[in-house]
């Protein structure tokens, strides 16, 4: 039963050090999949700075006693309960050992250790180092761990830990030892062991200092010709970090390891990350662009935690976005290095437009209901429910901030001295914020409310231009919108808001830019550091009326509010020497005309387009001196779920409608440029992995999809086969399939259900394509004949499927509850039971992996109201049978 009674609230106030240190810990482990013996022997003393304690409190779950010891001698003076473990009579300092049981087999969670496809692994952040053995699990107690593994020496022939490994020796009975050092004093969320039937790509490199590393890539045998990306995506991010930050590879040896059941991304555990196989494997074959884009993306992500995250960890949990958000701007720096090189903005532009898109997307919406919270949150009840798009990208977007007031130099500065002062430390978002200000001479307490007020910004725009003065005056003004009354209880006052602009003359040119009191003009996009509620910037010398370019780059995460006509939207898409905000125009454009055309499809109202609209597209199609990935996201509408949000009452239905009759009116207005583009991009010839190359096979692909939205979609059909049958490359291969499913949502679905089948018996031994297989299927469009739901059911029952793993879950289930809401949210509320019943489901199983689906009907309250009062009674059925902390935590919000 749902009882908020019952779970306990913590508080970021409530943070008090801990009254015990553990400076070392040496871990034996006798592996056996249903029961693991572990014995932990801890170096504890009194914390000086802390408050005396009576006893020492140790955190424990799902974990069996053996016994207790203090300096060698058993200690009856404890008491194992549901959380853990109290030990009274405890002297100053003390060795305290400990011998308990856990069981790896019969573990679904995937938090703490577990057995996958035989082996072993664990997943410790947040807390599931106590479900392994009793501790001091949380991040501020840092200590030194060696580790020693014992096992089968045939079904584990593997046995790996943090650190170096310093012993190998065989056992009696087939058993085998390894004894692992970590030098570096670490949280015990950064613990990992691994053990099993693996092989590794290896490589050895020199870093900047001269020494010799060794880098590897653990997999199953059979994964060994996927792991060449990571691997070089590893060797890429580890020179980026030296030369961007100058910040070197601190151990002799680095793995990576990848696991098939895994709860999320991957995880940075000191010197030997934990993978998602979706976030390593790949091979042409296999992995389409966008999946090696995300590889070099997370590799990027988990090794820059070595040292933001690692070296430099949280004092608490709250603090999370310390290591999240500065990391993910790590990422998002290497891959747009990685792509376009340091100086190429429009080549730099495609990854922050991605970025953003995923940010507004996904993140603003998240701040508009009632799961919204700080970039460092007040409270939460259960942490694994805070690893969120506030966290990590709006954290990320707070860091560039910083980046944007500062410059490259200024940030560096900033970051040198972070880890000067706290190397080896578990400090604070503020220490952050600290460091950036000292290094560059500037008081940031105004840009503390970052980190403390939730909600979406918005900035109201008014320009005023005086031809006889010559002076063009912009007036911003700051405001949250009418956000979830979560957002609200936070909000304080103005933030210090960089507001990057550039205004543009007639011919389409920048005007140089001066702003009153300035002695000479300087520039063409300047940062306006807005800090009032409103205020007024006057730029001088002004010649001739402008068109402003407002929020270049988006320099902040904040909504702009200004009332462009349909025309100068147009000039700008075609003009704006900031590529970001071309791409801004169009989307603008876009929405505007969407959001209008959902109205009258609600309203059951005929449908019509401006042909002003489709000519600013064709020109971004047919602009053949623009990159390819850039067409490709220009012409890409937006999403519905992001056209729903903007809606004052969301109605999927006719966001659906709407957006399907632009689409296919670009489709048949522009049909001979689409096929032209589909020709002149198609690239014979054996795969490149480029970004190039991607780019060029994004647009080709997005001319096909467009295509297939053809009323007569033969030209599509004849393609998507023709590719289909000769694609070197999964990119290819999937986008083909795809175009047949969305071909047969109007003509006969033969084709597509012959390429379902083959696609499914050429790849039935790579689960990752094999999720595809089911995302493609449940996220395809529906007809009231044909509801996606009927094919959900079905694929549920597939043999490949199981609840068990979460990426399958994901492929079929988060798939159709996210990625198709026009058939999800059908009128019948089928979906909303569906949506229940795996909730429920889940939540036996996998309770993170439950409360991430749970996520799904949160924004129900901004729906219609017959939506809305379905959604209701689902989440009213999930909050009484859900037994979770998790589950429980997210309908609760949601339904208060
Ligand atoms: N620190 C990991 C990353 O950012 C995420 C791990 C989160 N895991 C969890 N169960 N909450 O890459
Ligand atoms: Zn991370």
């Amino acid at each position: 039963m749902s009882d908020t009674a019952t779970s306990t609230v913590i508080r970021r106030a409530d943070y008090t050090p801990p009254a015990f240190l553990i400076d070392s810990v040496a871990l034996e482990f006798d592996l056996v999949p249903e029961r693991t013996f572990v014995k932990s022997t801890m170096r504890v003393r009194r914390n000086p700075d802390a408050a005396p304690a009576a006893r020492l409190d140790l955190m424990g779950e799902a974990l069996e006693l053996v016994s207790v010891a203090i300096d060698g001698a058993p200690h009856p003076a404890h008491r194992a309960h549901e959380h853990g473990l109290t030990v009274d009579n405890v002297p100053d300092a003390f060795e305290l050992s400990i011998e308990s049981v856990c069981k790896p087999a019969e573990n679904t969670t995937l938090s703490g250790l577990y057995v996958s496809s035989g082996n072993f692994f664990t997943q410790c952040e947040a807390e599931g180092f106590r479900r392994i053995t009793y501790f001091l699990d949380r991040p501020d107690v840092m200590s030194t761990y060696t580790v020693t593994i014992r096992a089968d020496k045939a079904a584990y022939p593997v046995l790996l830990s943090n650190g170096n490994l310093v012993e190998a020796s065989d056992l009696p009975d087939g058993r085998h030892a390894a004894k692992w050092d970590d030098p570096f004093k670490k949280p015990s969320y950064l613990f990992a062991l691994v053990a099993g039937k693996l092989v590794a790509l290896e490589e050895r490199i020199r870093t900047s200092s001269g020494k010799e590393k060794l880098l590897q890539v653990w997999v199953e045998p059979h994964d060994l010709d996927k792991t060449r990306h990571a691997m070089d995506s590893l060797i890429d991010a580890i020179h980026w970090d030296e030369e961007r930050f100058g910040l070197e590879l601190d151990l002799d040896r680095f793995m990576i390891v990848a696991v098939s059941d895994f709860n999320m991304g991957a995880m940075e555990n000191k010197g030997l990350n934990i993978f998602n196989t979706k976030y390593v494997l790949a091979n042409p074959e296999t992995a389409t662009d966008t999946d090696f884009a995300n590889i070099e993306a997370v590799v990027g992500h988990e090794y820059f935690h070595n040292w933001t995250g690692n070296r430099v960890t949280c004092r608490d949990w709250f603090q999370l976005s310390l290591k999240e958000g500065l990391t993910v701007f790590r990422d998002q720096e290497f891959s747009a290095d990685m792509q376009g090189g340091a100086t190429d903005g429009a080549a730099r532009a495609v990854k922050r437009i991605e970025d953003v898109r995923v940010l507004r997307q996904m993140q603003f919406a998240e701040d508009a209901g009632p799961m919204a919270h700080p970039v460092r949150p007040e409270s939460y009840v259960e942490i694994n429910n805070f690893y969120t798009m506030t966290v990590y990208e709006k954290g990320a977007e707070v860091v560039r901030m910083y980046q944007t007031l500062f410059g490259r130099e200024g940030f560096r500065r900033g970051m040198d001295l972070y880890f000067k002062r706290h190397d080896g430390q578990a400090v604070t978002c503020d220490d952050f914020r600290h460091a950036l200000a000292d290094a560059n001479g500037r008081d940031l307490t105004q840009f503390e409310r970052w980190y403390s007020q939730a909600g979406t910004p918005r900035i109201a725009v008014r320009t005023a231009y005086d031809s006889a003065a010559r002076r063009y005056a912009v007036t911003l003004s700051q405001r949250y919108g009418d956000a979830a009354p979560a957002a609200r209880e936070t909000q304080k006052g103005p933030l210090l808001i960089p507001f990057a602009i550039g205004l543009i003359g007639r011919d389409g040119a920048d005007l140089p830019l001066r702003l009153e009191g300035e002695p000479a003009a300087g520039g063409t996009t300047r940062v306006l550091e807005l800090t009032e509620a409103e205020q007024t910037f006057t730029f001088v010398d002004v010649e001739q009326p402008p068109l402003p370019s407002l929020l270049r780059n988006f320099s902040a995460p904040v909504i702009v509010e200004y009332d462009y006509t349909n025309d100068e939207l147009a000039f700008l898409l075609a003009n704006d020497s900031d590529a970001f905000n071309r791409w801004e125009a169009g989307q603008r454009l876009a929405t505007r005309e969407l959001l209008a055309l959902a109205e009258r499809a609600a309203a059951n109202e005929p449908l019509s387009l401006d042909d002003s609209v489709v000519a600013a597209f064709a020109r971004v199609l047919t602009d053949e001196s623009l990159s390819p990935a850039f067409r490709e996201l220009a012409l890409v509408l937006p999403s519905e779920p992001y056209l729903a949000e903007q809606m004052a009452e969301a109605d999927p239905a006719a966001v659906h409608m709407a957006r399907q009759f632009v689409r296919q009116r670009l489709a048949t207005a522009l049909r001979e440029e689409w096929l032209a583009v589909y020709a002149r991009h198609e690239t014979p010839g054996p795969f490149e992995p480029t970004p190039q190359a991607a780019g060029h096979r994004g647009l080709k692909n997005l001319a096909l999809a467009y295509l297939a939205e053809l009323d007569d979609p033969s030209d599509a059909i004849r393609l998507a086969v023709a590719q289909y049958d000769s694609a070197n490359n999964m990119t290819d291969r999937a986008a083909a399939l795809s175009a047949l499913l969305a071909a047969s949502a109007t003509r006969s679905a033969a084709q597509a259900d012959g390429a379902l089948d083959d696609f499914y018996r050429r790849f039935e031994r790579e689960p990752l394509v094999i999720d595809k297989w089911f995302a493609m299927q449940a996220t395809q469009r529906g007809s009231q004949e044909r509801p996606i739901i009927d094919t959900v059911r079905r694929l549920m029952g597939h043999p490949a499927f199981t609840l068990r793993n979460p990426n399958r879950a994901r492929s079929l289930i988060f798939s159709f509850c996210s990625g198709n809401p026009a058939q999800f949210h059908a009128a019948d509320g089928s979906g909303y039971a569906f949506w229940a019943d795996q909730v429920i489901a889940l939540d036996a199983l996998n309770p993170q992996v439950a409360a991430r689906l749970a996520r799904a009907l949160e924004l129900w309250r901004r729906y219609t109201p017959a939506l809305r009062e379905r959604m209701r009674a689902a989440l009213e059925r999930v909050a009484a049978q859900a037994s979770s902390r998790d589950v429980r935590e997210i309908v609760e919000k949601a339904l208060a």
